[in-house]
């Protein structure tokens, strides 16, 4: 089974965090096809603002994350005991590195099928989206299973649980209800949305199943693999 996941910037605060996640993603890559795409989390929305200050456009600034998210791909790559040792930056290169590679032996568990055994890992491509679009569009090039959105909230919810606390969590959603949600966010670089309109309206053109998740656990992005989670289902 192939799997896309978009990691939120917010696990790349501290060693010990990523460390974690690294393992689970390692661990699952021994049965599961996977693919992990990297956000550019506060560091990414500090360079944003000091280049909003200084006069620069949106795309200036988008442009300013996507550097950032590449430098995040590179930790988790650090991380790593069983990725391509550089981000790729483009669909293409990423899905045919994975098409040419020698499938590994002794592939076990669930969802085993012929696959290298290793992650590849990518940042932000071009400017006017975020990361959840560029795991969406791997997700869609590469026919995955599932996409993953991996973030520090509970799921996808009809406000925001950090500012107010009685928001109300959606168990399932479907793509346009999904699109009809975030297209009333504000696309600017830098904003936090929990899913943004691009990757919304890939999730509603592919089809892919996609679960939202709090990986503050990283136990979840295991159980959301094998069909279990708590979060929210778009499908
Ligand atoms: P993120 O993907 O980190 O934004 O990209 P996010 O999902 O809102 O944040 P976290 O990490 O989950 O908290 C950071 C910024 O980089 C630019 C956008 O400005 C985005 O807000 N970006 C990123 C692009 O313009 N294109 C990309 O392909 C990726």
């Amino acid at each position: 089974m192939k799997v896309v996941i978009s990691l939120g910037g917010i696990f790349f605060s501290d060693a010990e965090k990523l460390k974690k996640i690294a393992a689970v993603f390692d661990e699952l890559a021994q049965s599961y096809n996977l693919c992990v795409v990297t956000g550019g989390g506060e560091r990414a929305r500090e360079y944003i603002k000091i280049a909003r200050d200084l006069g620069a456009n949106e795309a200036l600034c988008d442009y300013l994350g996507i550097a950032l998210t590449r430098i995040n791909a590179k930790l988790l790559i650090a991380a790593l005991k069983h990725a391509y040792p550089e981000p790729f930056s483009d669909y293409k290169e990423a899905a045919l590195a994975k098409a040419h590679d020698k499938p590994l032996q002794g592939l076990r568990g669930r969802g085993a099928e012929p696959h290298s055994g290793k992650i590849a890992v990518m940042g932000g491509v071009s400017p006017g989206y975020t990361t959840d679009a560029v795991a969406a569009i791997l997700a869609e090039y590469v026919n995955a299973e599932l996409l993953l959105n991996v973030t520090s909230v509970d799921g996808i919810y009809d406000a925001d649980p950090r500012k107010y606390p009685g928001a109300r969590k959606y168990d399932k959603l479907s793509p346009k209800e999904l699109v009809a949600l975030t297209m009333k966010e504000e696309l600017k670089a830098g904003s936090r949305i929990v899913i943004d309109p691009v990757a919304a309206k890939i999730i509603e053109r592919s089809g892919i199943k996609t679960i939202v998740i709090n990986g503050s656990n990283p136990q979840n992005i295991v159980d959301a693999v094998h069909g279990k989670h708590q979060g929210t289902e778009i499908s």
